[in-house]
């Protein structure tokens, strides 16, 4: 089956240049509207959407974004796999401000947001042991290599609830738990892709060392703004390079991203 690549730019991407027939979209869901309207087109051949995960102009908070809206618009446009971009702090030294790491793992501390699209009625628990997809992570990685991007292959996601950033405890308890990146907006986006059987992986550039580091006060959005800035072009050409990392003959997804929901209802079907 063709793929059809959703990317969700965060902080610092609210564009992608270069696409065919690009077009803005609106769409319609259940869930409400998604944080704005749908750039659609093809790249290098390549079927693709993007959405700005807080809106052009940066108008949704982390706690506030329509993240069920967001991921069912983009399987509505019949996107097969996600690549979410977003801003992240850092809790270790060796993943300075520039650099930028593909998260494999979350830690879920997040509490103010809706993080399923079951419940009442219809419930369902969809396994998430591995929260993102590993062959768009080997293809991401590829597309990172062939655009001189340094990327960091595998790292654990704290989701904190926001918009204050961390307390230096919380910053420290975060390391010791063995967390490398810290943000507020990595779920529930991930397990709503995989409750929407999207393949879906995570592209984060570090913005910040956060709090806990010696020789770093404060987080100062003013300095996270100026980091982003100085490398959004290097998402940018990631995302450029993908299309033609993308696996060749691609068939049902190796990890099951894409049967996700067929071991995860328990509400009995009716008769
Ligand atoms: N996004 C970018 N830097 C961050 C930090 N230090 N904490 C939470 N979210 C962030």
């Amino acid at each position: 089956m063709q793929r059809k690549i959703g990317i969700i730019g965060g902080s610092g991407v609210y564009q992608i240049s270069g696409l065919e027939a690009a077009q803005w979209q609106e769409v319609a869901t259940p869930w409400g509207a998604a944080s704005d309207q749908i750039l659609t087109g093809r790249l290098n051949g390549t079927e693709l959407a993007f959405l700005p995960r807080h809106g052009r102009g940066h108008v949704h908070s982390p706690s506030s974004l329509p993240y069920r809206a967001n991921i069912d618009a983009l399987k509505r446009l019949g996107c097969t796999d996600i690549l979410a971009v977003s801003a992240v702090g850092s809790l270790r030294e060796d993943l300075p401000p520039g650099d930028f790491v593909l998260v494999d793992q979350y830690i879920d501390r997040s509490f103010a947001r809706e993080k399923s699209f079951f419940g009442e009625g219809l419930v369902a628990h969809v396994g998430f042991a591995h929260p993102t997809c590993a062959r768009l992570g080997a293809e991401v990685l590829s597309a990172a290599a062939s655009a001189g991007v340094k990327l960091h292959q595998g790292a654990t996601y704290l989701v904190m609830e926001g918009p204050q950033f961390s307390t230096l405890a919380e910053s420290r308890l975060y390391r010791q738990w063995g967390a490398d990146v810290i943000g507020m907006t990595g779920c529930p986006e991930a397990k709503l892709a995989r409750e929407a059987e999207l393949c879906y992986a995570s592209l984060a550039m570090v913005t910040d060392f956060d709090c806990w580091h010696p020789g770093h006060d404060a987080v100062d959005v003013a300095a996270v703004i100026a980091t982003l800035s100085a490398n959004a072009d290097k998402a940018r050409n990631v995302i450029a390079a993908l299309p033609a990392a993308l696996e060749a003959r691609p068939g049902a997804c190796p990890c099951g991203c894409d049967r996700a929901l067929d071991t995860a209802l328990i509400t009995a079907s009716e008769k």
